[in-house]
């Protein structure tokens, strides 16, 4: 049995790792969890020492994205829900981020990327953006922020049909920096931070700064307007068709829907 957290935080030689740690649910992110996230980089932010922050899943997964079981139960409804307060730390994060992907990487498993300083995939990895497939809409940013990194018609094609796409595609996109072997993925991320802690620190962070002054604010823009959607999207009857059919393992059926 899991007796550990399942976001285990640690914080060695200027690095905060946040490892997502539920495998036995793919990763899935829980209410709970986004809180461990927010708190995780709350603390990295506060603390001088730290330089870089780390996001990385277990061996074979990165996350299977929102838990589903949560989005049937308890849809984040307050501004300052767990997502929202995660969403806001990845979004305004002054230290720079690195993730190390893994297997699967869904839905926020994908779009947190985005947030993201540099990302190290395996060649195995798959990441997928099903939240039309789902009956939702995309989250964390990922309707501005996905056509603004590799275009419309491409973030179109991932964001419409929502198929999974390949660690080579995410890389020749821009959304990965680099693709290896799975097995080196998370000791080349850890490397790139301790790299990362060992530059001027106020130089890192006013060049993150400057990088994203002008987006930032449409960022939180969109944020908010797809919580809004989001929101109203998990109460549609579409969705709820979507995850019934998932934890049946079963295929969906939208056909009576207008
Ligand atoms: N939320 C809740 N539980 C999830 C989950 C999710 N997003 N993803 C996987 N799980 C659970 C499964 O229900 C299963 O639980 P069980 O063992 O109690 O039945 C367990 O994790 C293993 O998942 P399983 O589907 O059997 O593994 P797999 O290797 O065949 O497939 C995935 C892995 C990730 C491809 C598949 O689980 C999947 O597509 N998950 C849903 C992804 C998704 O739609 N996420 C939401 C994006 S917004």
């Amino acid at each position: 049995m899991n007796q550990q957290p399942p976001v285990i935080v640690t914080n060695n030689d200027g690095v905060v790792r946040l490892g997502l740690n539920r495998a036995e649910k793919k990763n899935a992110i829980t209410v709970e969890m986004y809180g461990l996230l927010a708190a995780g980089i709350a603390q990295a932010e506060a603390d001088p020492t730290v330089r870089a922050i780390l996001i990385h899943g277990t061996a074979d997964c990165f996350t299977a994205g929102n838990d589903l079981k949560d989005f049937l139960g308890s849809p984040p409804a307050e501004a300052d829900s767990p997502v929202a307060q995660f969403l806001q730390a990845i979004s305004t994060a002054t230290k720079p981020l690195v993730a190390a992907v893994t297997g699967p990487a869904i839905g926020i498993g994908t779009t947190l990327l985005l947030h993201c300083d540099m990302v190290f995939a395996g060649a195995g990895a798959t990441l997928q953006l099903p939240f039309v497939n789902l009956g939702l809409c995309p989250e964390a940013g990922s309707s501005y922020l996905l056509p603004q990194l590799i275009g419309h018609q491409r973030a179109a094609e991932l964001l419409l049909l929502g198929k999974p796409f390949s660690a080579e595609t995410a890389c020749a996109y821009g959304l990965v920096n680099r693709v290896l072997p799975d097995g080196e993925v998370l000791d080349a991320a850890v490397e790139c931070c301790q790299e990362l802690a060992a530059l001027p620190p106020s130089a890192l962070r006013e060049t993150k700064r400057l990088m994203k002054q002008f987006a930032t604010p449409t960022v939180t823009k969109t944020m908010q307007a797809e919580m809004a959607a989001f929101a109203q999207r998990l109460k549609s009857p579409e969705a709820r068709e979507a995850m019934t059919a998932f934890f049946e393992r079963r295929p969906p059926d939208f056909s009576s829907f207008e």
